[in-house]
Parts: structure tokens; C-alpha cells; sequence
């Protein structure tokens, strides 16, 4: 059974064993800390090997990395933040071929809950966004992020990125009011790597809401929402399309794996594979496909403005609790087509009577097959009882 704390153990391994070669050190001059972003600019202008180190934002300020090219950017020691209420973002980072590091023992320390109130984007207090990025040929490796007042990472506008080796722990939102904590968000990108990073959150560990090229292999997922593509539809770019997620796990989740697309919104949703995804202890859907998504809660009416083609679903396996659905997909007639589904073993749910709509009838993904708890194990018995009648014959 995977814990938390085994999964804590993983984490320090990854630590310990990454590739990166640190001994690059930027010099004092390049280096940013105390509780004051005045040098920032000066730094960001004269200096390409850049240190943050035990720096204290100042409420109400972001720190607006915006690096020449070819920067190495390393994190040491412990980042904070001042509180305020306010929008935007805590830091930004933007630039070409640029690598952020996070340095062994580093954290950055979002104080989140000084903001949480159970109502994360939706109300209450304003919240800024923990970090915006706008990169291109870039890398971000080893960086260990705790507690953000809401979404972490919020990929925009960037293409060639490649995050890896990140830890989200955002674990104290479980307890004290985290919400709409989503790890990684991607739009308008492309070609998103993301890879071997660990997420322990409350909402979705991965959206992509649009975008091509993206590959998300190797992550751990804990105590979100699952691995999203969307919600799509309704916003500047609604095309999301080749896109490789693979070898994921989604541990204590409300979903495994889901696409959304926004209720009375159009777009495409085209060329994309799940492939070797591992679930455990869903509470609401192991593998869900709506076409009628509505932040306020789903309409029940999917609608037809999207295309959902070229759609490879493989080895998706685990556990849904006794009160959640296994497989459930919602979607207007015509809207899907060319799925490929194999090996697709979920079970635990035991919600019966679950009508599926608009699955393309020969692609292998059926949802009674899936669905109807005890029921599903007895019309196996009673099956495989009629065959053995009729061999005995
Ligand atoms: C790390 O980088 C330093 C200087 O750039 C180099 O001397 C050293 O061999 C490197 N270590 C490894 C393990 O690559
Ligand atoms: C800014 O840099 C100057 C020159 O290196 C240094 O003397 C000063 O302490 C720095 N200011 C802060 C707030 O770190
Ligand atoms: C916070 O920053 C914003 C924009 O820079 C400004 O409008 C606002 O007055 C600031 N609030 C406080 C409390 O300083
Ligand atoms: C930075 O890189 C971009 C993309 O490679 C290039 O277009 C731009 O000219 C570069 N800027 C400088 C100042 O070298
Ligand atoms: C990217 O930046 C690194 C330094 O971080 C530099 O060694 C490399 O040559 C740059 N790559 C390109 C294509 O400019
Ligand atoms: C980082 O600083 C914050 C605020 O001072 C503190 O609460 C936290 O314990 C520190 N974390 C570490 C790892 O030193
Ligand atoms: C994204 O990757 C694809 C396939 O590797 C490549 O053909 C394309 O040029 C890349 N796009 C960008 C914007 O880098
Ligand atoms: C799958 O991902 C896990 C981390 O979640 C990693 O340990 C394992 O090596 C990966 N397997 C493959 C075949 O890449
Ligand atoms: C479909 O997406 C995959 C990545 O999963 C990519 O390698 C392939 O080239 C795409 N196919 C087409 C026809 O674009
Ligand atoms: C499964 O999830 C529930 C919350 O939905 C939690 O109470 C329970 O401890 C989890 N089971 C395991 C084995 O982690
Ligand atoms: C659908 O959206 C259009 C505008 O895009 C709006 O006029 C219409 O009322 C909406 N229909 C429903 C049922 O929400
Ligand atoms: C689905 O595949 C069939 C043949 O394999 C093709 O005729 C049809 O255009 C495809 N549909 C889409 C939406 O790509």
C-alpha cells in the first residue's frame, strides 16, 4: 500500500541523487538575499550564473526573474514570501535557454496558509498564483515547493520546457483550508515536458487546458484531482493535441484520469495517450470524459462544439473506492472518435446504473464492462457457469 510516508522516503532519494552538477556557484555580486528585491534588476542585467539565496520577498512584491538568455538561476537555502492580500504572482520566470536549479536542501516556501480558507479561487481572500512561467528552451530541475495560496505552476506562452525532479508538498491544505491548488497548469505551449516530480496537493496534479507536444511521464500524484486534460473550451486557445502522458500514478484522489471540455464551449482535443497509469483509492471517477464541465459544477448536457479524435488509452489500471465510478464518459453523440482502449482494469466502484454516452462503438471501451460493482463479478460467473455447461455438453 503506498503511504505518504514512503513516498516522503522517495523524495529524499530523489534529492540526494540528482544529476545536477551544483559545484557552479554564482558569486556574491550575483547573488540575491536578505529581505529586499532592490539589487534584482541590477543583478538580472550584469550576471548570467544568478543565486537566490535565503531571500524574504517583501509582501506585495513578485520576484520577476527575468533573465538574460543562457542564465543558470539557482535557489539555496530557504525563499518566503510576505503576506498580503493581493492577485497575480508571488515570482515570475521568463527568458531563453535558462536553468533553474534548486539546490540540495533549498525550499520555496509559499506560507500558503496564511491564505487558505477552503474557497481557493472561487472567493474569500485574494490570492496570488504561486509562480508564472514564460520560457523557451529551458529547464527547471530539482525544485522543492511547499505551500502555495493557490495554483503552483502556471506554464504560459512557453515552448521546450522541461520540468523535472520537482516536489509540490502541499500536504497541510489537507487539514487547513488549501483549495484550487492545482501543481502544474499549461497553456498556450508546446512541447511541455513534465517528469519524475512528486505532487501532493488538492487540486489537479496536471491540467492542460491547451497546447501540443506535451509529455507528462513518471509523476506521483497524492490528494488532488488527478491527471486533467482541460477543462478546454471557452478561452483564447482551445485546441490541445499530441500529447504522451505516461507512467503516472494517482494515489488518494478525487479522479485518476479525466478530459473535460467546457458545457456550450468548442475545440479539439485530438491525439493524445495514456498509456501504464496506475490509480488507488479514487473517490469519485478512476476514468472520466465529460463534455459538459462547468466550474460551478457539471451541466449533466454534454454539448457538440469539440472533437475528441485520435484518443489511445492503455494499461490504465487500480482502485476506485466502494462510493466512486470506475469508467464514466459523458459525451454528445458524433463528438468522439478513433479511441483505441486496452487493458483497462478498474475496479472498486460500486455505482450501478452508470449510463455512459457517446463512446465510439468500436474502440474496446465499454462502460458496463466496468461498472456495477457486485453485478459486474456475477454476470462474470454466470457467464463463464453458461460456458462451462456448454463444454460439459
Ligand atoms: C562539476 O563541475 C565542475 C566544474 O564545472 C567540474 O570540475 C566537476 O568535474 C563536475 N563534477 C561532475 C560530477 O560532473
Ligand atoms: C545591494 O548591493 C550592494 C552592492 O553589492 C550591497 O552593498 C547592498 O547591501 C545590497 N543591498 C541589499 C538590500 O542586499
Ligand atoms: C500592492 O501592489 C499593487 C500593485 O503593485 C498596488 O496597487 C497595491 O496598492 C499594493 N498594496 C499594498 C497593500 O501595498
Ligand atoms: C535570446 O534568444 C532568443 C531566442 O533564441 C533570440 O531570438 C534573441 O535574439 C536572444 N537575445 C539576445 C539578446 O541574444
Ligand atoms: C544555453 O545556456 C547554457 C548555459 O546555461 C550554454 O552553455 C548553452 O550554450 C546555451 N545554449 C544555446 C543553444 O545557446
Ligand atoms: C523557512 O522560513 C519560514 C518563515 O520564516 C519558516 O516558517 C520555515 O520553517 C523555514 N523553513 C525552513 C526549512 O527553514
Ligand atoms: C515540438 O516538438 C516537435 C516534435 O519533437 C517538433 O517537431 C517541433 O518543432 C517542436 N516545437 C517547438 C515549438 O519547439
Ligand atoms: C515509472 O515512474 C516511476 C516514478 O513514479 C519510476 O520510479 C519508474 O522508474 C518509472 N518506470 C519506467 C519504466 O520509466
Ligand atoms: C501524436 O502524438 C504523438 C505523441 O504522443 C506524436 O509522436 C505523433 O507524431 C502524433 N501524431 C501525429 C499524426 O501528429
Ligand atoms: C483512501 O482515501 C480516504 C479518503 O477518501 C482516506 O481516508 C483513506 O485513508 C485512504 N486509504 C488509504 C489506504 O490511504
Ligand atoms: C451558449 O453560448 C452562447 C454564446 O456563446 C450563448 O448565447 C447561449 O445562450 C449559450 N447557451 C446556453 C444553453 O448556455
Ligand atoms: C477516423 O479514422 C477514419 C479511418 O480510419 C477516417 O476516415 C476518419 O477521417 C477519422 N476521423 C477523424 C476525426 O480523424
Amino acid at each position: 500500500m503506498v503511504t505518504v510516508r514512503s513516498f516522503l522516503l522517495t523524495l529524499n532519494v530523489i534529492f540526494l541523487t540528482q544529476p545536477y552538477n551544483f559545484s557552479e556557484s554564482a558569486t556574491a555580486e550575483c547573488t540575491l538575499t536578505g529581505n529586499s528585491l532592490e539589487n534584482l534588476s541590477s543583478i538580472l542585467t550584469t550576471c548570467k550564473e544568478i543565486s537566490i539565496a535565503n531571500l524574504q520577498v517583501p509582501a506585495n512584491e513578485t520576484l520577476a526573474l527575468h533573465a538574460q538568455n543562457d542564465s543558470i538561476i539557482t535557489f539555496e537555502g530557504n525563499i518566503t514570501f510576505g503576506y498580503n492580500e493581493r492577485t497575480g504572482f508571488l515570482m515570475t520566470i521568463r527568458g531563453n535557454n535558462i536553468t533553474v536549479v534548486g539546490a540540495p536542501g533549498h525550499l520555496l516556501d509559499g506560507g500558503g496558509a496564511r491564505w487558505w480558507d477552503g474557497l481557493g479561487g472561487n472567493g474569500g481572500k485574494r490570492k496570488p498564483y504561486f509562480v508564472q512561467l514564460r520560457l523557451k528552451n529551458s529547464l527547471l530541475i530539482g525544485l522543492n515547493v511547499k505551500n502555495t495560496p493557490k495554483h503552483c505552476f502556471r506554464i504560459y506562452y512557453s515552448e521546450d520546457v522541461i520540468l523535472t525532479d520537482i516536489t509540490y508538498n502541499n500536504l497541510d491544505g489537507d487539514t487547513q483550508g488549501g483549495h484550487n491548488t492545482d501543481a502544474f497548469g499549461i497553456s498556450n505551449s508546446k512541447n511541455i515536458t513534465i517528469t519524475n516530480c512528486i505532487v501532493f496537493n488538492q487540486d489537479d496534479c496536471i491540467a492542460i487546458m491547451s497546447g501540443s507536444g506535451h509529455v507528462i511521464t513518471n509523476n506521483f500524484c497524492y490528494g488532488g484531482h488527478g491527471i486533467s486534460i482541460g477543462s478546454v473550451g471557452g478561452r483564447d486557445n482551445n485546441v490541445v493535441k499530441n500529447i504522451f502522458i505516461k507512467n503516472n500514478t494517482v494515489v488518494n484522489s478525487e479522479n485518476g484520469i479525466r478530459i473535460k471540455t467546457n458545457y456550450n464551449t468548442t475545440g479539439i482535443v485530438t491525439n493524445v495517450t495514456f498509456d501504464d497509469i496506475t490509480i488507488e483509492n479514487i473517490t469519485d471517477y478512476g476514468f472520466l470524459i465529460r463534455g459538459d464541465y462547468l466550474n460551478s459544477g457539471p451541466t449533466g448536457n454534454p454539448t457538440r462544439g469539440f472533437e475528441l479524435s485520435h484518443l489511445n488509452f492503455r494499461n490504465i489500471h487500480g482502485t476506485v473506492q466502494s462510493g466512486g465510478t470506475n469508467v464514466y464518459v459523458l459525451l454528445s453523440n458524433g463528438v468522439a472518435s478513433n479511441w483505441t482502449a486496452e487493458d483497462i482494469k478498474i475496479v472498486g466502484g460500486l455505482k450501478k446504473d452508470v449510463q455512459c454516452l457517446g463512446i465510439p462503438s468500436d474502440c474496446g471501451l465499454s462502460c458496463k464492462d466496468h461498472n456495477g460493482g457486485p453485478s459486474q463479478y456475477l454476470s462474470l460467473f454466470l457467464l463463464s457457469t453458461l460456458i462451462f455447461l456448454i463444454v460439459l455438453r
